[in-house]
């Protein structure tokens, strides 16, 4: 080999590592594309809920009665078996039992996430899968064991889902009702903090309390509190406790509370 061709041979060499690593470095994207590709198609493909057809109904003033459910998340392994109760309007009723015994899944029916299996919930004579589900969302409020809160800012986490326009002044004043005014006031931008993906920003004890500040703002006719006092210290559990007095004021009211003391006072 002249000494020529050597150099020309070398130089080809290293223009060709490039591509070759290149074109490994495609490979591995395309499988982790196909990957999430897989996951977005079966998102697509399950059934979409029916939120427009069915009955607008006015809930207040009606009995919410949950008449011999049984439910299974997975067949075979029973949740739920010959569920009754009834709440009726403006009253208090809770919800205590082991863990994993069936009480958020009981919040989860009624929310209509899921349908029973057998059995049937009704609010008056009227059984709910006849309701429109926008129009039984939007008179439901629930303040979930896991508050979720999204990215985006306070303000956005506080109106999500809801019609109407909020004036700081409305903002302000659930937030203080859910004993939350201090720590958002002390944020660098107030309502428009953001708070991170998933609430990180913002501790499990704040959280919660902007979760029950949502739900005064929504003023629901049926309340559901999961665990709502949960995460915060005695002090502001007893505080967010006298609020959520005033909030269950003229509505029915459902409890899930592992602490008795939260509870004592129902119906
Ligand atoms: N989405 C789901 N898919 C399958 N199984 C589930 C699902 N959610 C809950 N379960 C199961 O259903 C049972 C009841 O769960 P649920 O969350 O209703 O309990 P819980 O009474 O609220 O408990 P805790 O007091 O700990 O909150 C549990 O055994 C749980 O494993
Ligand atoms: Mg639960």
């Amino acid at each position: 080999m002249t000494f020529g061709t050597l150099i020309s041979f070398l130089m080809y060499l290293t223009q060709m590592i490039g591509p070759f690593t290149q074109m490994s470095q495609f490979f591995t994207d395309m499988a982790k594309t196909s990957g999430s590709t897989a996951r977005i198609q079966e998102m697509l493909q399950m059934p979409e809920e029916d939120q427009t057809s069915g009955e607008s109904v006015a809930l207040d003033g009606k009995t919410l009665a949950v008449d011999h459910v049984d439910f299974e998340y997975e067949k075979g392994q029973p949740i739920l078996q010959d569920v009754s109760f009834e709440a009726k309007p403006n009253t208090v009723v809770a919800f205590a039992g082991p863990s994993g015994g069936g009480k958020s899944t009981i919040f989860g029916l009624l929310e209509r996430y899921y349908n029973p299996d057998k059995g049937e919930i009704k609010i008056g004579d009227t059984t709910v899968t006849g309701v429109n589900l926008t129009n039984w969302r939007s008179q439901i409020g629930l303040v979930s064991q896991d508050a979720a809160i999204m990215a985006g800012t306070i303000r956005y986490n506080l109106t999500y889902g809801l019609d109407g326009e909020y004036t700081d002044d409305q903002l302000w004043n659930v937030l203080e009702m859910a004993y939350a005014k201090d720590f958002v006031s002390d944020m660098p931008d107030g309502l428009d903090t953001q708070v991170g993906e998933r609430g990180v920003k913002v501790s499990g004890g704040q959280r919660q309390r902007l979760a029950i500040a949502r739900a005064f703002l929504r003023d629901p006719k049926i309340l559901m509190l999961d665990e709502a006092t949960a995460s915060l210290d005695s002090e502001s559990e007893m505080m967010v406790q006298k609020a959520l007095e005033k909030l269950m004021h003229n509505r029915t009211t459902l409890v899930i509370a592992h602490r008795l003391s939260t509870i004592v006072d129902a119906d």
